[in-house]
């Protein structure tokens, strides 16, 4: 058996901070993960923990589901990547484009980074313009687009970003408009105010857990169309999740560019980004040379294990009533969390859709970045902490939904909201 504090110590000398990025449980708390099967995940002392992280999301079917194991060790036995067309990766092309209302043609990338990087490049070649407008606390990836007005604590007047990490070159900050979401008419007005400079508009249509105001996607689709501003939907999170269709489906309105990641992978890094031809042809190599085209390449790209996951995945979410059982599981533990948040007292709402969503301890509604900034995140902190030590993992600022929940795990689960509620109720 290993002995954890010591493989503790050792992540803190071999990484920055002692972590992998940007997730880190609370003193006292961490743990190394030793394996994950179905809605589980187990630490190196053999302690078993439910799991609403779902290594950030992807894992929709749980962990290790045997259809993709399957698929994933069929294909190991063929060669891991060519960098060349294969079958699978074809066909996974072909199921998103099948899926996702806007999608015409495909490209992929390695994460969903690069999917929203390439997303925003295509859209400058396609449009000949440089400048993007995204929303407050919207969170794109981790390039220099993406790390902007995601966090801050202390935000400025719309529409100019706050750079939420060092080493993003100031320049870029002039290419950067920000607009509040779920506030249509101060985003028209700035779009209408900057459209000649602008190449597109990027937006999570389900922004982390705030849901779309009635209209708000659909005016932001007329505005946009307006203006002839590509409306890119980054799906990453929503893809697959809400529903087959994504955002796109659910709220029924389609974007001319999407991308995605996470459960289009099944667990394996690959991203992509989807939309209309007459924008995708920028990436033809046809026009190599040219200004209009955009150099897209990777060495995974097209990685044929991703692909097979990503099938096997998908293959699963079509059965009939899959995504009926995932909304109603979701419904039960947010509104369970919910009501429990009432019975002790706490001032909370707990915001989003059924498949992903969050409680934040505020008073008031959750419509936008701001307003989550009036959460107590040291409650929240609290929360996660007293959820992790009775054997509940989630985001920092999610929970997710797993397709691998029992009911008895769904019980459980309320249970332990219920307790780590009160002990956040008596802090
Ligand atoms: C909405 C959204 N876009 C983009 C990304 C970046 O994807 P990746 O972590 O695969 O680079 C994430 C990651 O969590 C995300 O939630």
């Amino acid at each position: 058996m290993s002995d954890l504090p010591e493989l503790v110590q050792r992540a803190a000398r071999v990484f920055p901070g002692g972590v992998l990025g940007s997730h880190r449980n609370g003193p006292g708390l961490e743990f190394v993960v030793r394996e994950a099967r179905g809605a589980y995940l187990w630490d190196t002392n053999g302690r078993r923990y439910i799991d609403y992280l779902l290594g950030s999301g992807p894992m929709l079917l749980g962990h290790a589901h045997p259809s993709v194991v399957e698929a994933v060790r069929a294909q190991l036995a063929r060669g891991t990547t060519y960098m060349l067309l294969n079958e699978p990766i074809i066909e996974l092309a072909e199921e998103l484009v099948r899926a996702v209302a806007c999608g015409e043609q495909v490209r992929f990338t390695s994460s969903g980074s690069e999917a929203t990087f390439f997303a925003l490049r295509v859209a400058r070649a396609y449009r000949g313009r440089d400048k993007i407008l995204k929303f407050e606390g919207g969170w794109h990836g981790t390039h220099d687009y993406g790390a902007m007005s995601v966090s801050t604590r202390s935000p400025k007047a719309f529409p100019a970003p706050t750079f939420d990490s060092g080493g993003i070159p100031h320049v870029l900050g002039d290419t950067v408009l920000v607009a509040p979401y779920n506030d249509l008419a101060t985003t028209e007005a700035l779009i209408a105010a900057h459209h000649n400079d602008l190449a597109a508009v990027i937006v999570e249509p389900y922004q982390r857990t705030i849901v779309p105001a009635p209209g708000f996607l659909a005016g932001l689709r007329d505005v946009t169309r307006r203006y002839g501003v590509p409306l890119v939907f980054d799906e990453i999170v929503t893809g697959f999740r809400l529903a087959y269709g994504g955002a796109q489906e659910y709220y029924g309105v389609v974007p001319d560019l999407a991308t995605f990641g996470k459960v289009l992978a099944g667990g394996f890094p690959l991203g992509a980004v989807c939309g209309r031809a007459e924008i995708m042809r920028h990436f033809d190599p046809a026009w190599e040379g040219t200004p209009d085209y955009v150099w897209q390449t990777g060495t995974l790209n097209g990685n044929p294990i991703a692909a097979v996951a990503g099938l096997a995945t998908l293959a699963e979410m079509r059965k009939p009533g899959t995504y009926e059982r995932l909304h109603r599981m979701g419904t039960r533990l947010r509104d369970g969390l919910a009501a429990a948040a009432q019975r002790h007292g706490l001032p909370a709402r707990v915001s989003g859709e059924p498949p992903v969503f969050d409680i934040l301890f505020t008073d008031r509604d959750v419509v936008d970045y701001r307003t989550t900034l009036m959460a107590d995140r040291e409650r929240l902190r609290r929360f996660n902490d007293e959820c992790l030590r009775r054997g509940v993992v989630k985001a920092v600022n999610k929970i997710y939904v797993s397709l691998a929940l029992t009911d008895a795990d769904v019980e459980a689960t309320l249970g332990v909201f219920d307790q780590a509620l009160a002990a956040v109720a008596n802090a």
